[in-house]
């Protein structure tokens, strides 16, 4: 049995990863400057970028780096989680961070103090009675401040580095509370000024810090913005050659797959992926090797799928009037934005949350990839 590497639906797992190479060098030697004792305090980045790009993917190789690093001859501890808007409260979300500190370093008072203040917190009925903006942050935030610089100074600092701070789609705070950006600014910055090294890296949308200036402002100040982008033609070719190689497939790969393979997704990982482990799973049925023959005569198979599992669920979650504006986007890409939409346009902020809409240069707009505006001009 052959193995397919491809697999679009979750995050690259670490020996099929691919590219990345300016990024991790970058990170690496930030990491060094970050934590070195004498160095200038923790560093943190913002990996940005829409959907489907490759953050998650690249998010958890940071965390296999920073695990391989010895800083000043000293390893370096790890902690990672994702948000997710499913938390009631940023309460919830402090304590999920909690209980994953406590794992990373499971012997330390951290553990015992928390035990306490979950038993307090339920004996007050306190737990998950205020939702969402309700719920102030202030408490919450000093249990997290206390908290992890007892666990520095009691379990980090003499044997380790420090401790890198992984947090996945931060943006669904914000969800769950406006100011929760605002408050992890504070809440990490005040860990430094205490001397603790606790770095914070994190993924989200383009968007992340656009939403509320007065918010906006600081946030965007504490971290050092990393875009994800898409794959060049050569990253493309590593990103088909390598998961193939990486489990000893014998298929061959013609160069001009790799060409049309690229002009067609122009090196969006999500779609990378779906493409080819659609044309692995033919060419394996086909007894075939990854051929241009193959890739014109299952094209069809491939876009149906993709339409079925992605595109035809994006439209259906857009309203009559959304659907009018993505349509004008398409047929008309090079009009100004007053002349196609009228008052319609107001609808193109809400089209760019969904993801569904990007704004090129000068007040520009198209649809988020050419693939979906090919499926938006057969269902028009
Ligand atoms: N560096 C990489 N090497 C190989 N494959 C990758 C890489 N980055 C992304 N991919 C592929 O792209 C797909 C999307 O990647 P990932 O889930 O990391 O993106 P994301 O930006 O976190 O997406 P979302 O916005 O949905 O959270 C993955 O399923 C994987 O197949
Ligand atoms: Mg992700």
């Amino acid at each position: 049995m052959q193995v397919n590497p491809f697999n679009p639906y979750f995050p690259a797992p670490d020996h099929l990863f691919a590219n990345r190479s300016k990024e991790q060098e970058f990170f690496k030697k930030g990491l060094f400057s970050g934590l070195a004792a004498h160095g200038g305090g923790p560093w943190n980045i913002a990996l940005l970028g829409p959907w489907g790009i490759g953050k998650t993917s690249l998010l958890r190789r940071f965390v296999r780096i920073a695990e391989n690093e010895k800083v000043e001859g000293k390893p370096v501890l790890t902690v990672n989680l994702s948000a997710t808007s499913a938390y009631a409260s940023f309460d919830e979300f402090a304590r999920a961070f909690i209980r994953r500190l406590i794992d990373v370093v499971p012997k330390s008072k951290l553990a015992q103090e928390f035990e306490k203040w979950e038993f307090q917190s339920v004996r007050m009925g306190m737990v998950a009675v205020k939702r969402r903006e309700e719920a102030p942050v202030e408490g919450t935030m000093e249990m997290l401040y206390r908290g992890m610089l007892s666990l520095w100074r009691e379990s980090i600092e003499k044997k380790y580095a420090g401790m890198v701070v992984f947090i996945d789609d931060i943006q669904n705070l914000s969800e769950i509370h406006p100011k929760a950006l605002l408050a992890l600014r504070t809440l990490f910055q005040d860990l430094q000024g205490a001397g603790a090294r606790y770095p914070l890296v994190v993924t989200g949308p383009e968007t992340l810090f656009g939403a509320v200036r007065e918010i906006a402002e600081p946030v965007t100040r504490f971290f050092e913005r990393m875009p994800v982008l898409p794959f060049t033609f050569s990253d493309t070719e590593e990103a088909v050659r390598h998961p193939l190689n990486a489990v000893d497939s014998c298929l061959i790969i013609d160069k001009e797959v790799i060409q049309r393979v690229y002009e067609k997704t122009l090196g969006h990982p999500y779609f990378v992926s779906f493409v080819m482990r659609d044309l692995v799973d033919a060419a394996y049925q086909q007894n075939s090797q990854l051929s241009v023959g193959l890739l014109n005569g299952h094209w069809k198979v491939i876009i149906s799928h993709l339409e079925m599992e992605k595109f035809e669920e994006e439209w259906r979650v857009c309203s009559p009037a959304e659907r009018k504006v993505l349509a004008a986007l398409v047929k008309q890409p090079h009009a100004p934005v007053t002349q196609t939409f009228g008052k319609q346009r107001g609808l193109l902020p809400r089209l760019i949350e969904k993801g569904l809409v990007r704004r090129k240069e000068r007040g520009a707009y198209e649809v988020y990839h050419p693939l979906f505006a090919e499926f938006i001009r057969l269902i028009e």
